[in-house]
């Protein structure tokens, strides 16, 4: 792949026509034993997956859709910042290509308020030891049109941007991107990815409603802390770090 400029992350390239989820795939390499950094891509996906057991689609050869295997050798807990590196990954790629994203906490990438771009990660374990993560990444690079009412939700860097872009120069451009905040992540220094996250921000101030044991509730969302976590400011003053998961706008 003459594009990256890594040492280990997509070095080793698995490439699929069509596949059913480069993240089944990639799991099915992992257990198989594949090296760290090695990436699963494809033109198509026939089931897609989302977060929250949602499905993703798009059509063949619109999106950029890859899932990457690693193997930090750490704990479990050490697991949801990884995921926000992906989406920093993303979002500074973007920006250098002249975009303006903001990263919704944990990991989505959105343009003008919709998303162009969506995580889905996954982990195997081994007693209290990461076997691997597979990261899965889907950015809607060259679609034409969602259907309604995704369009008010769902973007593309096509319908943004007013122009096709090649896709295979955006994954390898992630990647570049993604391995030194991955690095620096990993040796305890650098966390260059949280001032990303921070910088672009789009929940910051905003009000949000996520699950809490069981039930939906309400708060404004603050600053995100040295551990990658949203801090949620409650109505009746009290306040709350979440490590992961999911956030919508608005109230109840
Ligand atoms: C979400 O926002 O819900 C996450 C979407 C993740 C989609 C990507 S595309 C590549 C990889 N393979 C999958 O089946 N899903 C992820």
């Amino acid at each position: 792949v003459p594009l990256l400029d890594t040492d280990f992350i997509g070095r080793n390239v698995i490439n699929h026509h069509e596949v059913e989820s480069t993240n089944l795939t990639a799991k099915a390499e992992g257990r198989s034993g594949c090296v760290d950094g090695t990436v699963v891509t494809t033109e198509h996906q026939t089931g897609g997956r989302g977060r929250s057991g949602r499905s993703w689609s798009s059509s063949p050869g619109e999106a950029v859709q890859m899932s990457i295997v690693l193997r930090p050798g750490t704990p479990p807990a050490t697991a949801p910042p990884i995921t926000q590196i992906g989406a920093a990954a993303v979002a500074v790629t973007l920006e250098a290509m002249g975009f303006a994203p903001k990263v919704k906490w944990p990991n989505d990438v959105l343009i003008s308020g919709k998303k162009v771009c969506g995580i889905l990660t996954e982990m195997t374990c081994e007693l209290d030891r990461i076997d691997f993560i597979v990261m899965g990444i889907g950015i809607n690079v060259n679609v034409k049109a969602f259907p309604k009412p995704v369009d008010e939700v769902a973007t593309s860097l096509l319908l943004e941007g007013g122009r096709s872009l090649d896709r295979r120069k955006i994954a390898a451009e992630v990647l570049n991107r993604f391995e030194p905040l991955y690095r620096g992540y990993l040796k305890g220094n650098g966390k260059t990815y949280l001032e990303i996250c921070r910088r672009l921000s789009w929940l910051e101030g905003k009000e949000i409603s996520f699950e809490k044991d069981g039930i939906t509730v309400t708060a404004t969302a603050g600053d995100i802390d040295e551990e990658g976590r949203l801090e949620v400011h409650f109505p009746g003053g009290s306040s709350e770090k979440l490590l992961s998961g999911e956030v919508h706008l608005g109230s109840v």
